[in-house]
């Protein structure tokens, strides 16, 4: 079996689902429950012997030693952090707690268990961990894309602390030769996305007609994956990577901000005709220190590991633009007192 963190989270959940889906492998499931974490993404597990869920913090030693213990599991796949860079912009304590402190600990609290194994099960075992394309930086417009020799030069609290949690991970297998596994991903969308980033606060402001608010001149460049190929990479790297190796993820599509408002416009006029989309885009004011452009060269992944995405910016936007016009009760769990509270406080006046 499998141990996962953050599991109740966008990509984690839908991690969680896929791998019951397509390996069958039993997998436990360790979340804190922050306001980023929702039990209603797993609720088609509910009765699935082959997953448990266990509510908890990466940062608990007693409690991830017990998980270990009781376990043994071959693998741990590490989603559990603090994510969205306007909260670390207001707020970076959590995200140095949980991302920082919390990763050391759980490095921490693995290898001890990891060091009691016999020595073919401590071979096996893998700890993989879930990282971030913003660790390198920003581009320039002709900059080739990160690869995995890029510098880190991480901008925000965010990226920081993902940037220190990765080094972390490098440290454990360079000074203890703990099998690790490290992936660095451009951005996600795709069903079970807690409406606070770009694309799901888009699509949901966009079907209650209100204001679609672009930060800047909207041309600061992302590049898109659809987050079921982001989770069949991670079971390629789990399967065939090499320990101590770090893999970028992406999914060439890079696009203006600008222009991915645009196309979920464009398709909400197809789906859900009646409404100007278009004319609720509003520009507010930056991101302080918004970085450009992020862009990641996935060759190294693709020639080693042959993983390949299924979707396309446009077959992807079509299936997560779909999703959330189909699930309103998932969005009415999720959009609760503390989320009305962080669009009051990050969308003031709708000047930020
Ligand atoms: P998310 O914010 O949707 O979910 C994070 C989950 O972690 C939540 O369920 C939360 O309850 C849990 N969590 C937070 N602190 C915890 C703690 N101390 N102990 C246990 N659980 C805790 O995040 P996401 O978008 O699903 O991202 C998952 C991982 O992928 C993160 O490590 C993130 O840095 C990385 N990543 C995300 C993207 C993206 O575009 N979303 C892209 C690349 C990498
Ligand atoms: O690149 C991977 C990263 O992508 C992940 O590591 C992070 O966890 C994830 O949050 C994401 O970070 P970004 O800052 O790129 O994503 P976000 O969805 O917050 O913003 C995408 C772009 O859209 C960015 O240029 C800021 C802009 N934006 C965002 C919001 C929320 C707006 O213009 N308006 C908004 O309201």
């Amino acid at each position: 079996m499998i141990l996962v963190t953050g599991g109740a989270g966008f990509i984690g959940a839908n991690f969680t689902l896929a791998w019951i889906d397509k390996t069958g492998e039993p997998i436990v499931n360790l979340d804190k429950l922050t306001y980023a974490g929702n039990l209603g993404s797993l609720a088609p597990l509910r009765a699935e012997a082959r997953h448990a869920f266990v509510r908890g913090d990466i940062a608990d030693p007693a409690l991830v030693g017990e998980l270990l213990a009781q376990h043994r599991p071959r693998a741990l796949v590490n989603f559990a952090a603090e994510t969205h860079v306007d909260r670390s912009i207001h707020g970076p304590a959590a995200f140095v707690d949980t991302n920082v402190v919390g990763t050391f600990r759980l490095l921490e609290t693995v290898r001890t268990w990891w060091s009691s194994l016999p020595k073919e099960d401590a071979d096996a075992f893998r700890f993989l961990h879930v990282s971030t394309d913003e660790v390198y930086g920003s581009l320039a417009p002709d900059d080739h894309p990160f690869t995995e020799q890029s510098a880190y030069a991480p901008n925000s609290p965010y990226s920081a602390s993902k940037a220190a949690a990765d080094h972390l991970v490098r440290a454990y297998h360079h000074t203890y030769g703990l099998p690790t596994l490290t992936t660095n991903c451009s951005n996600n969308y795709g069903p079970l996305q807690f409406p606070e980033k770009l694309i799901p606060l888009m699509i949901v402001n966009a079907i209650a007609g209100k204001p679609l608010p672009v930060y800047g001149d909207g041309r600061n460049v992302r590049d898109w994956l659809y987050v079921g190929d982001h989770c069949a990479a991670i079971r390629a790297v789990l399967d065939g990577g090499v320990p101590g190796a770090t893999y970028n993820v992406g999914g060439d599509a890079e696009m203006a901000n600008l222009d991915v408002v645009g196309t979920i416009c464009r398709i909400l006029a197809e789906l859900a005709p009646g409404r100007d989309y278009a004319s609720l885009v509003t520009f507010v004011k930056d991101r302080p220190g918004h970085d450009r452009r992020y862009a990641i060269d996935a060759s190294k992944l693709r020639r080693e590991l042959g993983w390949r995405p299924e979707e396309s910016f446009e077959s992807g936007m079509r299936r997560t633009v779909r999703w959330y016009l189909d699930n309103d009760a998932w969005l009415a769990g999720v959009t609760s007192g503390e989320y009305h509270r962080w669009i009051s406080l990050n969308y003031a006046s709708g000047t930020r």
